[in-house]
C-alpha cells in the first residue's frame, strides 16, 4: 500500500490554483492507488511556529527532553511514511509562504533527514526511495519560459538536500491575469500527463 503525504501551504481555502490542483493530482493518484493512503498537512489550518534557536539546538542533540521536539517529530514521522509527497505552493512575494518555509525549517533535521561527516564536509539526504511533486501557483508569468522567482529550484533543493532527487514540478503562471481559468486547465492537463506516461506515478 503507497502513501502520499499532501502538503498545502495556500492562505486562499476556497479558490486557490495550487489547491484544486493539487485536488486533481490526490484525485488520479488515489484512482492509481486505490488502497493508497493519503496523509494531509495543511499548513493554513494548522500554521507550524517559527524555529527557535532552543529547538534547532535540541535538533542535534536529538533528545526530547526540556524542549520540545514533538511537531518536529511528527512532520518527519509523517515524511518517513510517504512514499510519494506532493507540495502546493504559492508565489507569495518572490518565494514560498512564510507556512511551508516554517514548515521545511522543522523537518531539515540533522540525523534525521541528513547526515553530515565532520572530517570530509560531505552531507547526505536520509530520505531514500521517494519521489516528490511540487505544484507553484503564481500570478506573474514566466520569463524566457523559466520560472521568475526560483520557487520550484529552491523547493526542488530542500527535497534533493533530504535525498529525495525523483522531483516533477508542476508551474501554474498567469492566475490573476484574466482567462486564468486556462492556466489551471492546463495544469490539470499537466498532470493528467503525468500520470498517462511516468511508471513512478503508478
Ligand atoms: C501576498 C501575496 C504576494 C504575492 N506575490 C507574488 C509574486 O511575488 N509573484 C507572483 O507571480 N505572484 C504573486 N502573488 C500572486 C499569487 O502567487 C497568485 O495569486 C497565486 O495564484 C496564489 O496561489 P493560490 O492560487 O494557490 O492561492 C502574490 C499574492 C499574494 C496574496
Amino acid at each position: 500500500m503507497k502513501t502520499l503525504l499532501r502538503i498545502d501551504s495556500s492562505f486562499n481555502l476556497t479558490n486557490s490554483f495550487s489547491r484544486q490542483a493539487a485536488d486533481h493530482f490526490e484525485k488520479l493518484w488515489k484512482t492509481v492507488n486505490p488502497d493508497g493512503m493519503v496523509i494531509r498537512r495543511d499548513l493554513e489550518r494548522t500554521k507550524p511556529p517559527h524555529l527557535t534557536q532552543e529547538v534547532y539546538g535540541a535538533f542535534a542533540k536529538n533528545v526530547n527532553g526540556e524542549t520540545d521536539l514533538t511537531l518536529s517529530d511528527e512532520l518527519i514521522s509523517e515524511v518517513e511514511q510517504a512514499d510519494e509527497i506532493l507540495i502546493g505552493s504559492p508565489v507569495y512575494n518572490h518565494a514560498v509562504p512564510s507556512t511551508l518555509k516554517a514548515y521545511i525549517d522543522h523537518i531539515i533535521r540533522i540525523n534525521k533527514t541528513f547526515a553530515y561527516d565532520p572530517k570530509t564536509y560531505i552531507r547526505k539526504g536520509l530520505l531514500i526511495n521517494k519521489s516528490a511533486n511540487v505544484i507553484v501557483s503564481r500570478g506573474g508569468a514566466p520569463i524566457n519560459g523559466e520560472s521568475p522567482d526560483g520557487v520550484e529550484a529552491y523547493l526542488e533543493g530542500i527535497l534533493n538536500y533530504m535525498g529525495i532527487d525523483q522531483i516533477n514540478s508542476f508551474s501554474i503562471y498567469g492566475t490573476t491575469y484574466e482567462g486564468s481559468e486556462y492556466a489551471l486547465q492546463n495544469s490539470k492537463a499537466a498532470i493528467e500527463d503525468y500520470f498517462k506516461t511516468n511508471e513512478y506515478a503508478k
